[in-house]
């Protein structure tokens, strides 16, 4: 069951991603030019995405891979190059659009299924590894702990995905933010503690069997995020 908050959140989500900012997301997650602060956000980006499928077995031939919030695709089809079979699926149909024509068929044993929806929908059925790359970012803590039990329960393997750092610095450019114009303004950024996140996580009974493994913070410019990998078989 989905919370009011999270339910709430994800059709701000859907409006910011599908309208609002589609074209400097089209542009940034492109090999188009950006200027100097998003290029260092795209810099990270491509950090992170290469961090978090450093930590999925290098082979993924065969494996179901869910890309949760999967924007215009970019994790979806290296993994697919891996030979993973990918179920990418994302809340914007504008952005899902973008995918499909971007990336069209994947050569080799991987594939790639796009869908329109929620990340949580257990009509995507069971997967080997969950990726969530800055796709729970905007939620609350209760809010991303509760999703990660969902995905939990229908995990064999583990889970990797973002958080937002809870950093001094990050709290004065979130203040800052507030400055500009309401219309123009992303959802917010939920920032939480790897601390916080641990005992949200433990106290989910759905994660009982799941360990904090590691966790890797990227900070390119404009660009400041945490991977965080969950396994199943805790000790
Ligand atoms: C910051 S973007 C990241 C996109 C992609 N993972 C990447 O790293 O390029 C966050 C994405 O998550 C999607 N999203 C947020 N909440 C979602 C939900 N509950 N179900 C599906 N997609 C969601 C948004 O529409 C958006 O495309």
């Amino acid at each position: 069951m989905t919370s009011s908050t999270y339910t709430a959140r994800r059709g701000q989500l859907e409006t910011y991603f599908d309208r609002t900012a589609v074209d400097a997301w089209a542009r940034l997650t492109s090999d188009a030019p950006v200027s100097r602060i998003r290029a260092t956000v795209r810099a990270g980006r491509d950090a992170m995405r290469a961090t978090l499928l450093g930590w999925l077995p290098e082979d993924l031939t065969g494996l179901r891979i869910l890309d949760a919030g999967c924007g215009t695709g970019a994790l979806s089809l290296e993994a697919a190059r891996r030979g993973a079979e990918v179920i990418a699926i994302d809340v914007s149909p504008t952005l899902i659009g973008l995918a499909r024509d971007r990336i069209g068929p994947v050569a080799g044993a991987g594939a790639i299924e796009f869908r329109v929806g929620d990340m949580l929908d257990p009509g995507l059925g069971r997967f080997d590894h969950v990726v969530a790359m800055d796709s729970l970012i905007h939620y609350a803590g209760r809010d991303i702990a509760r999703a990660l039990a969902e995905l939990g329960s229908r995990t064999d393997g583990s889970i990797v995905f973002t958080v937002a750092p809870r950093t001094a610095l990050l709290t004065l450019m979130h203040a800052a933010g507030k400055l500009f114009p309401k219309s123009d303004r992303a959802p917010a950024i939920v920032p939480i503690t790897t601390r916080g996140l641990a005992r949200r996580i433990d106290r989910e009974p759905a994660l009982a069997d799941f360990a904090l493994a590691r966790t890797h913070r990227i900070n390119s410019g404009f660009y400041l995020s945490n991977a965080v990998e969950l396994t199943r078989g805790r000790a």
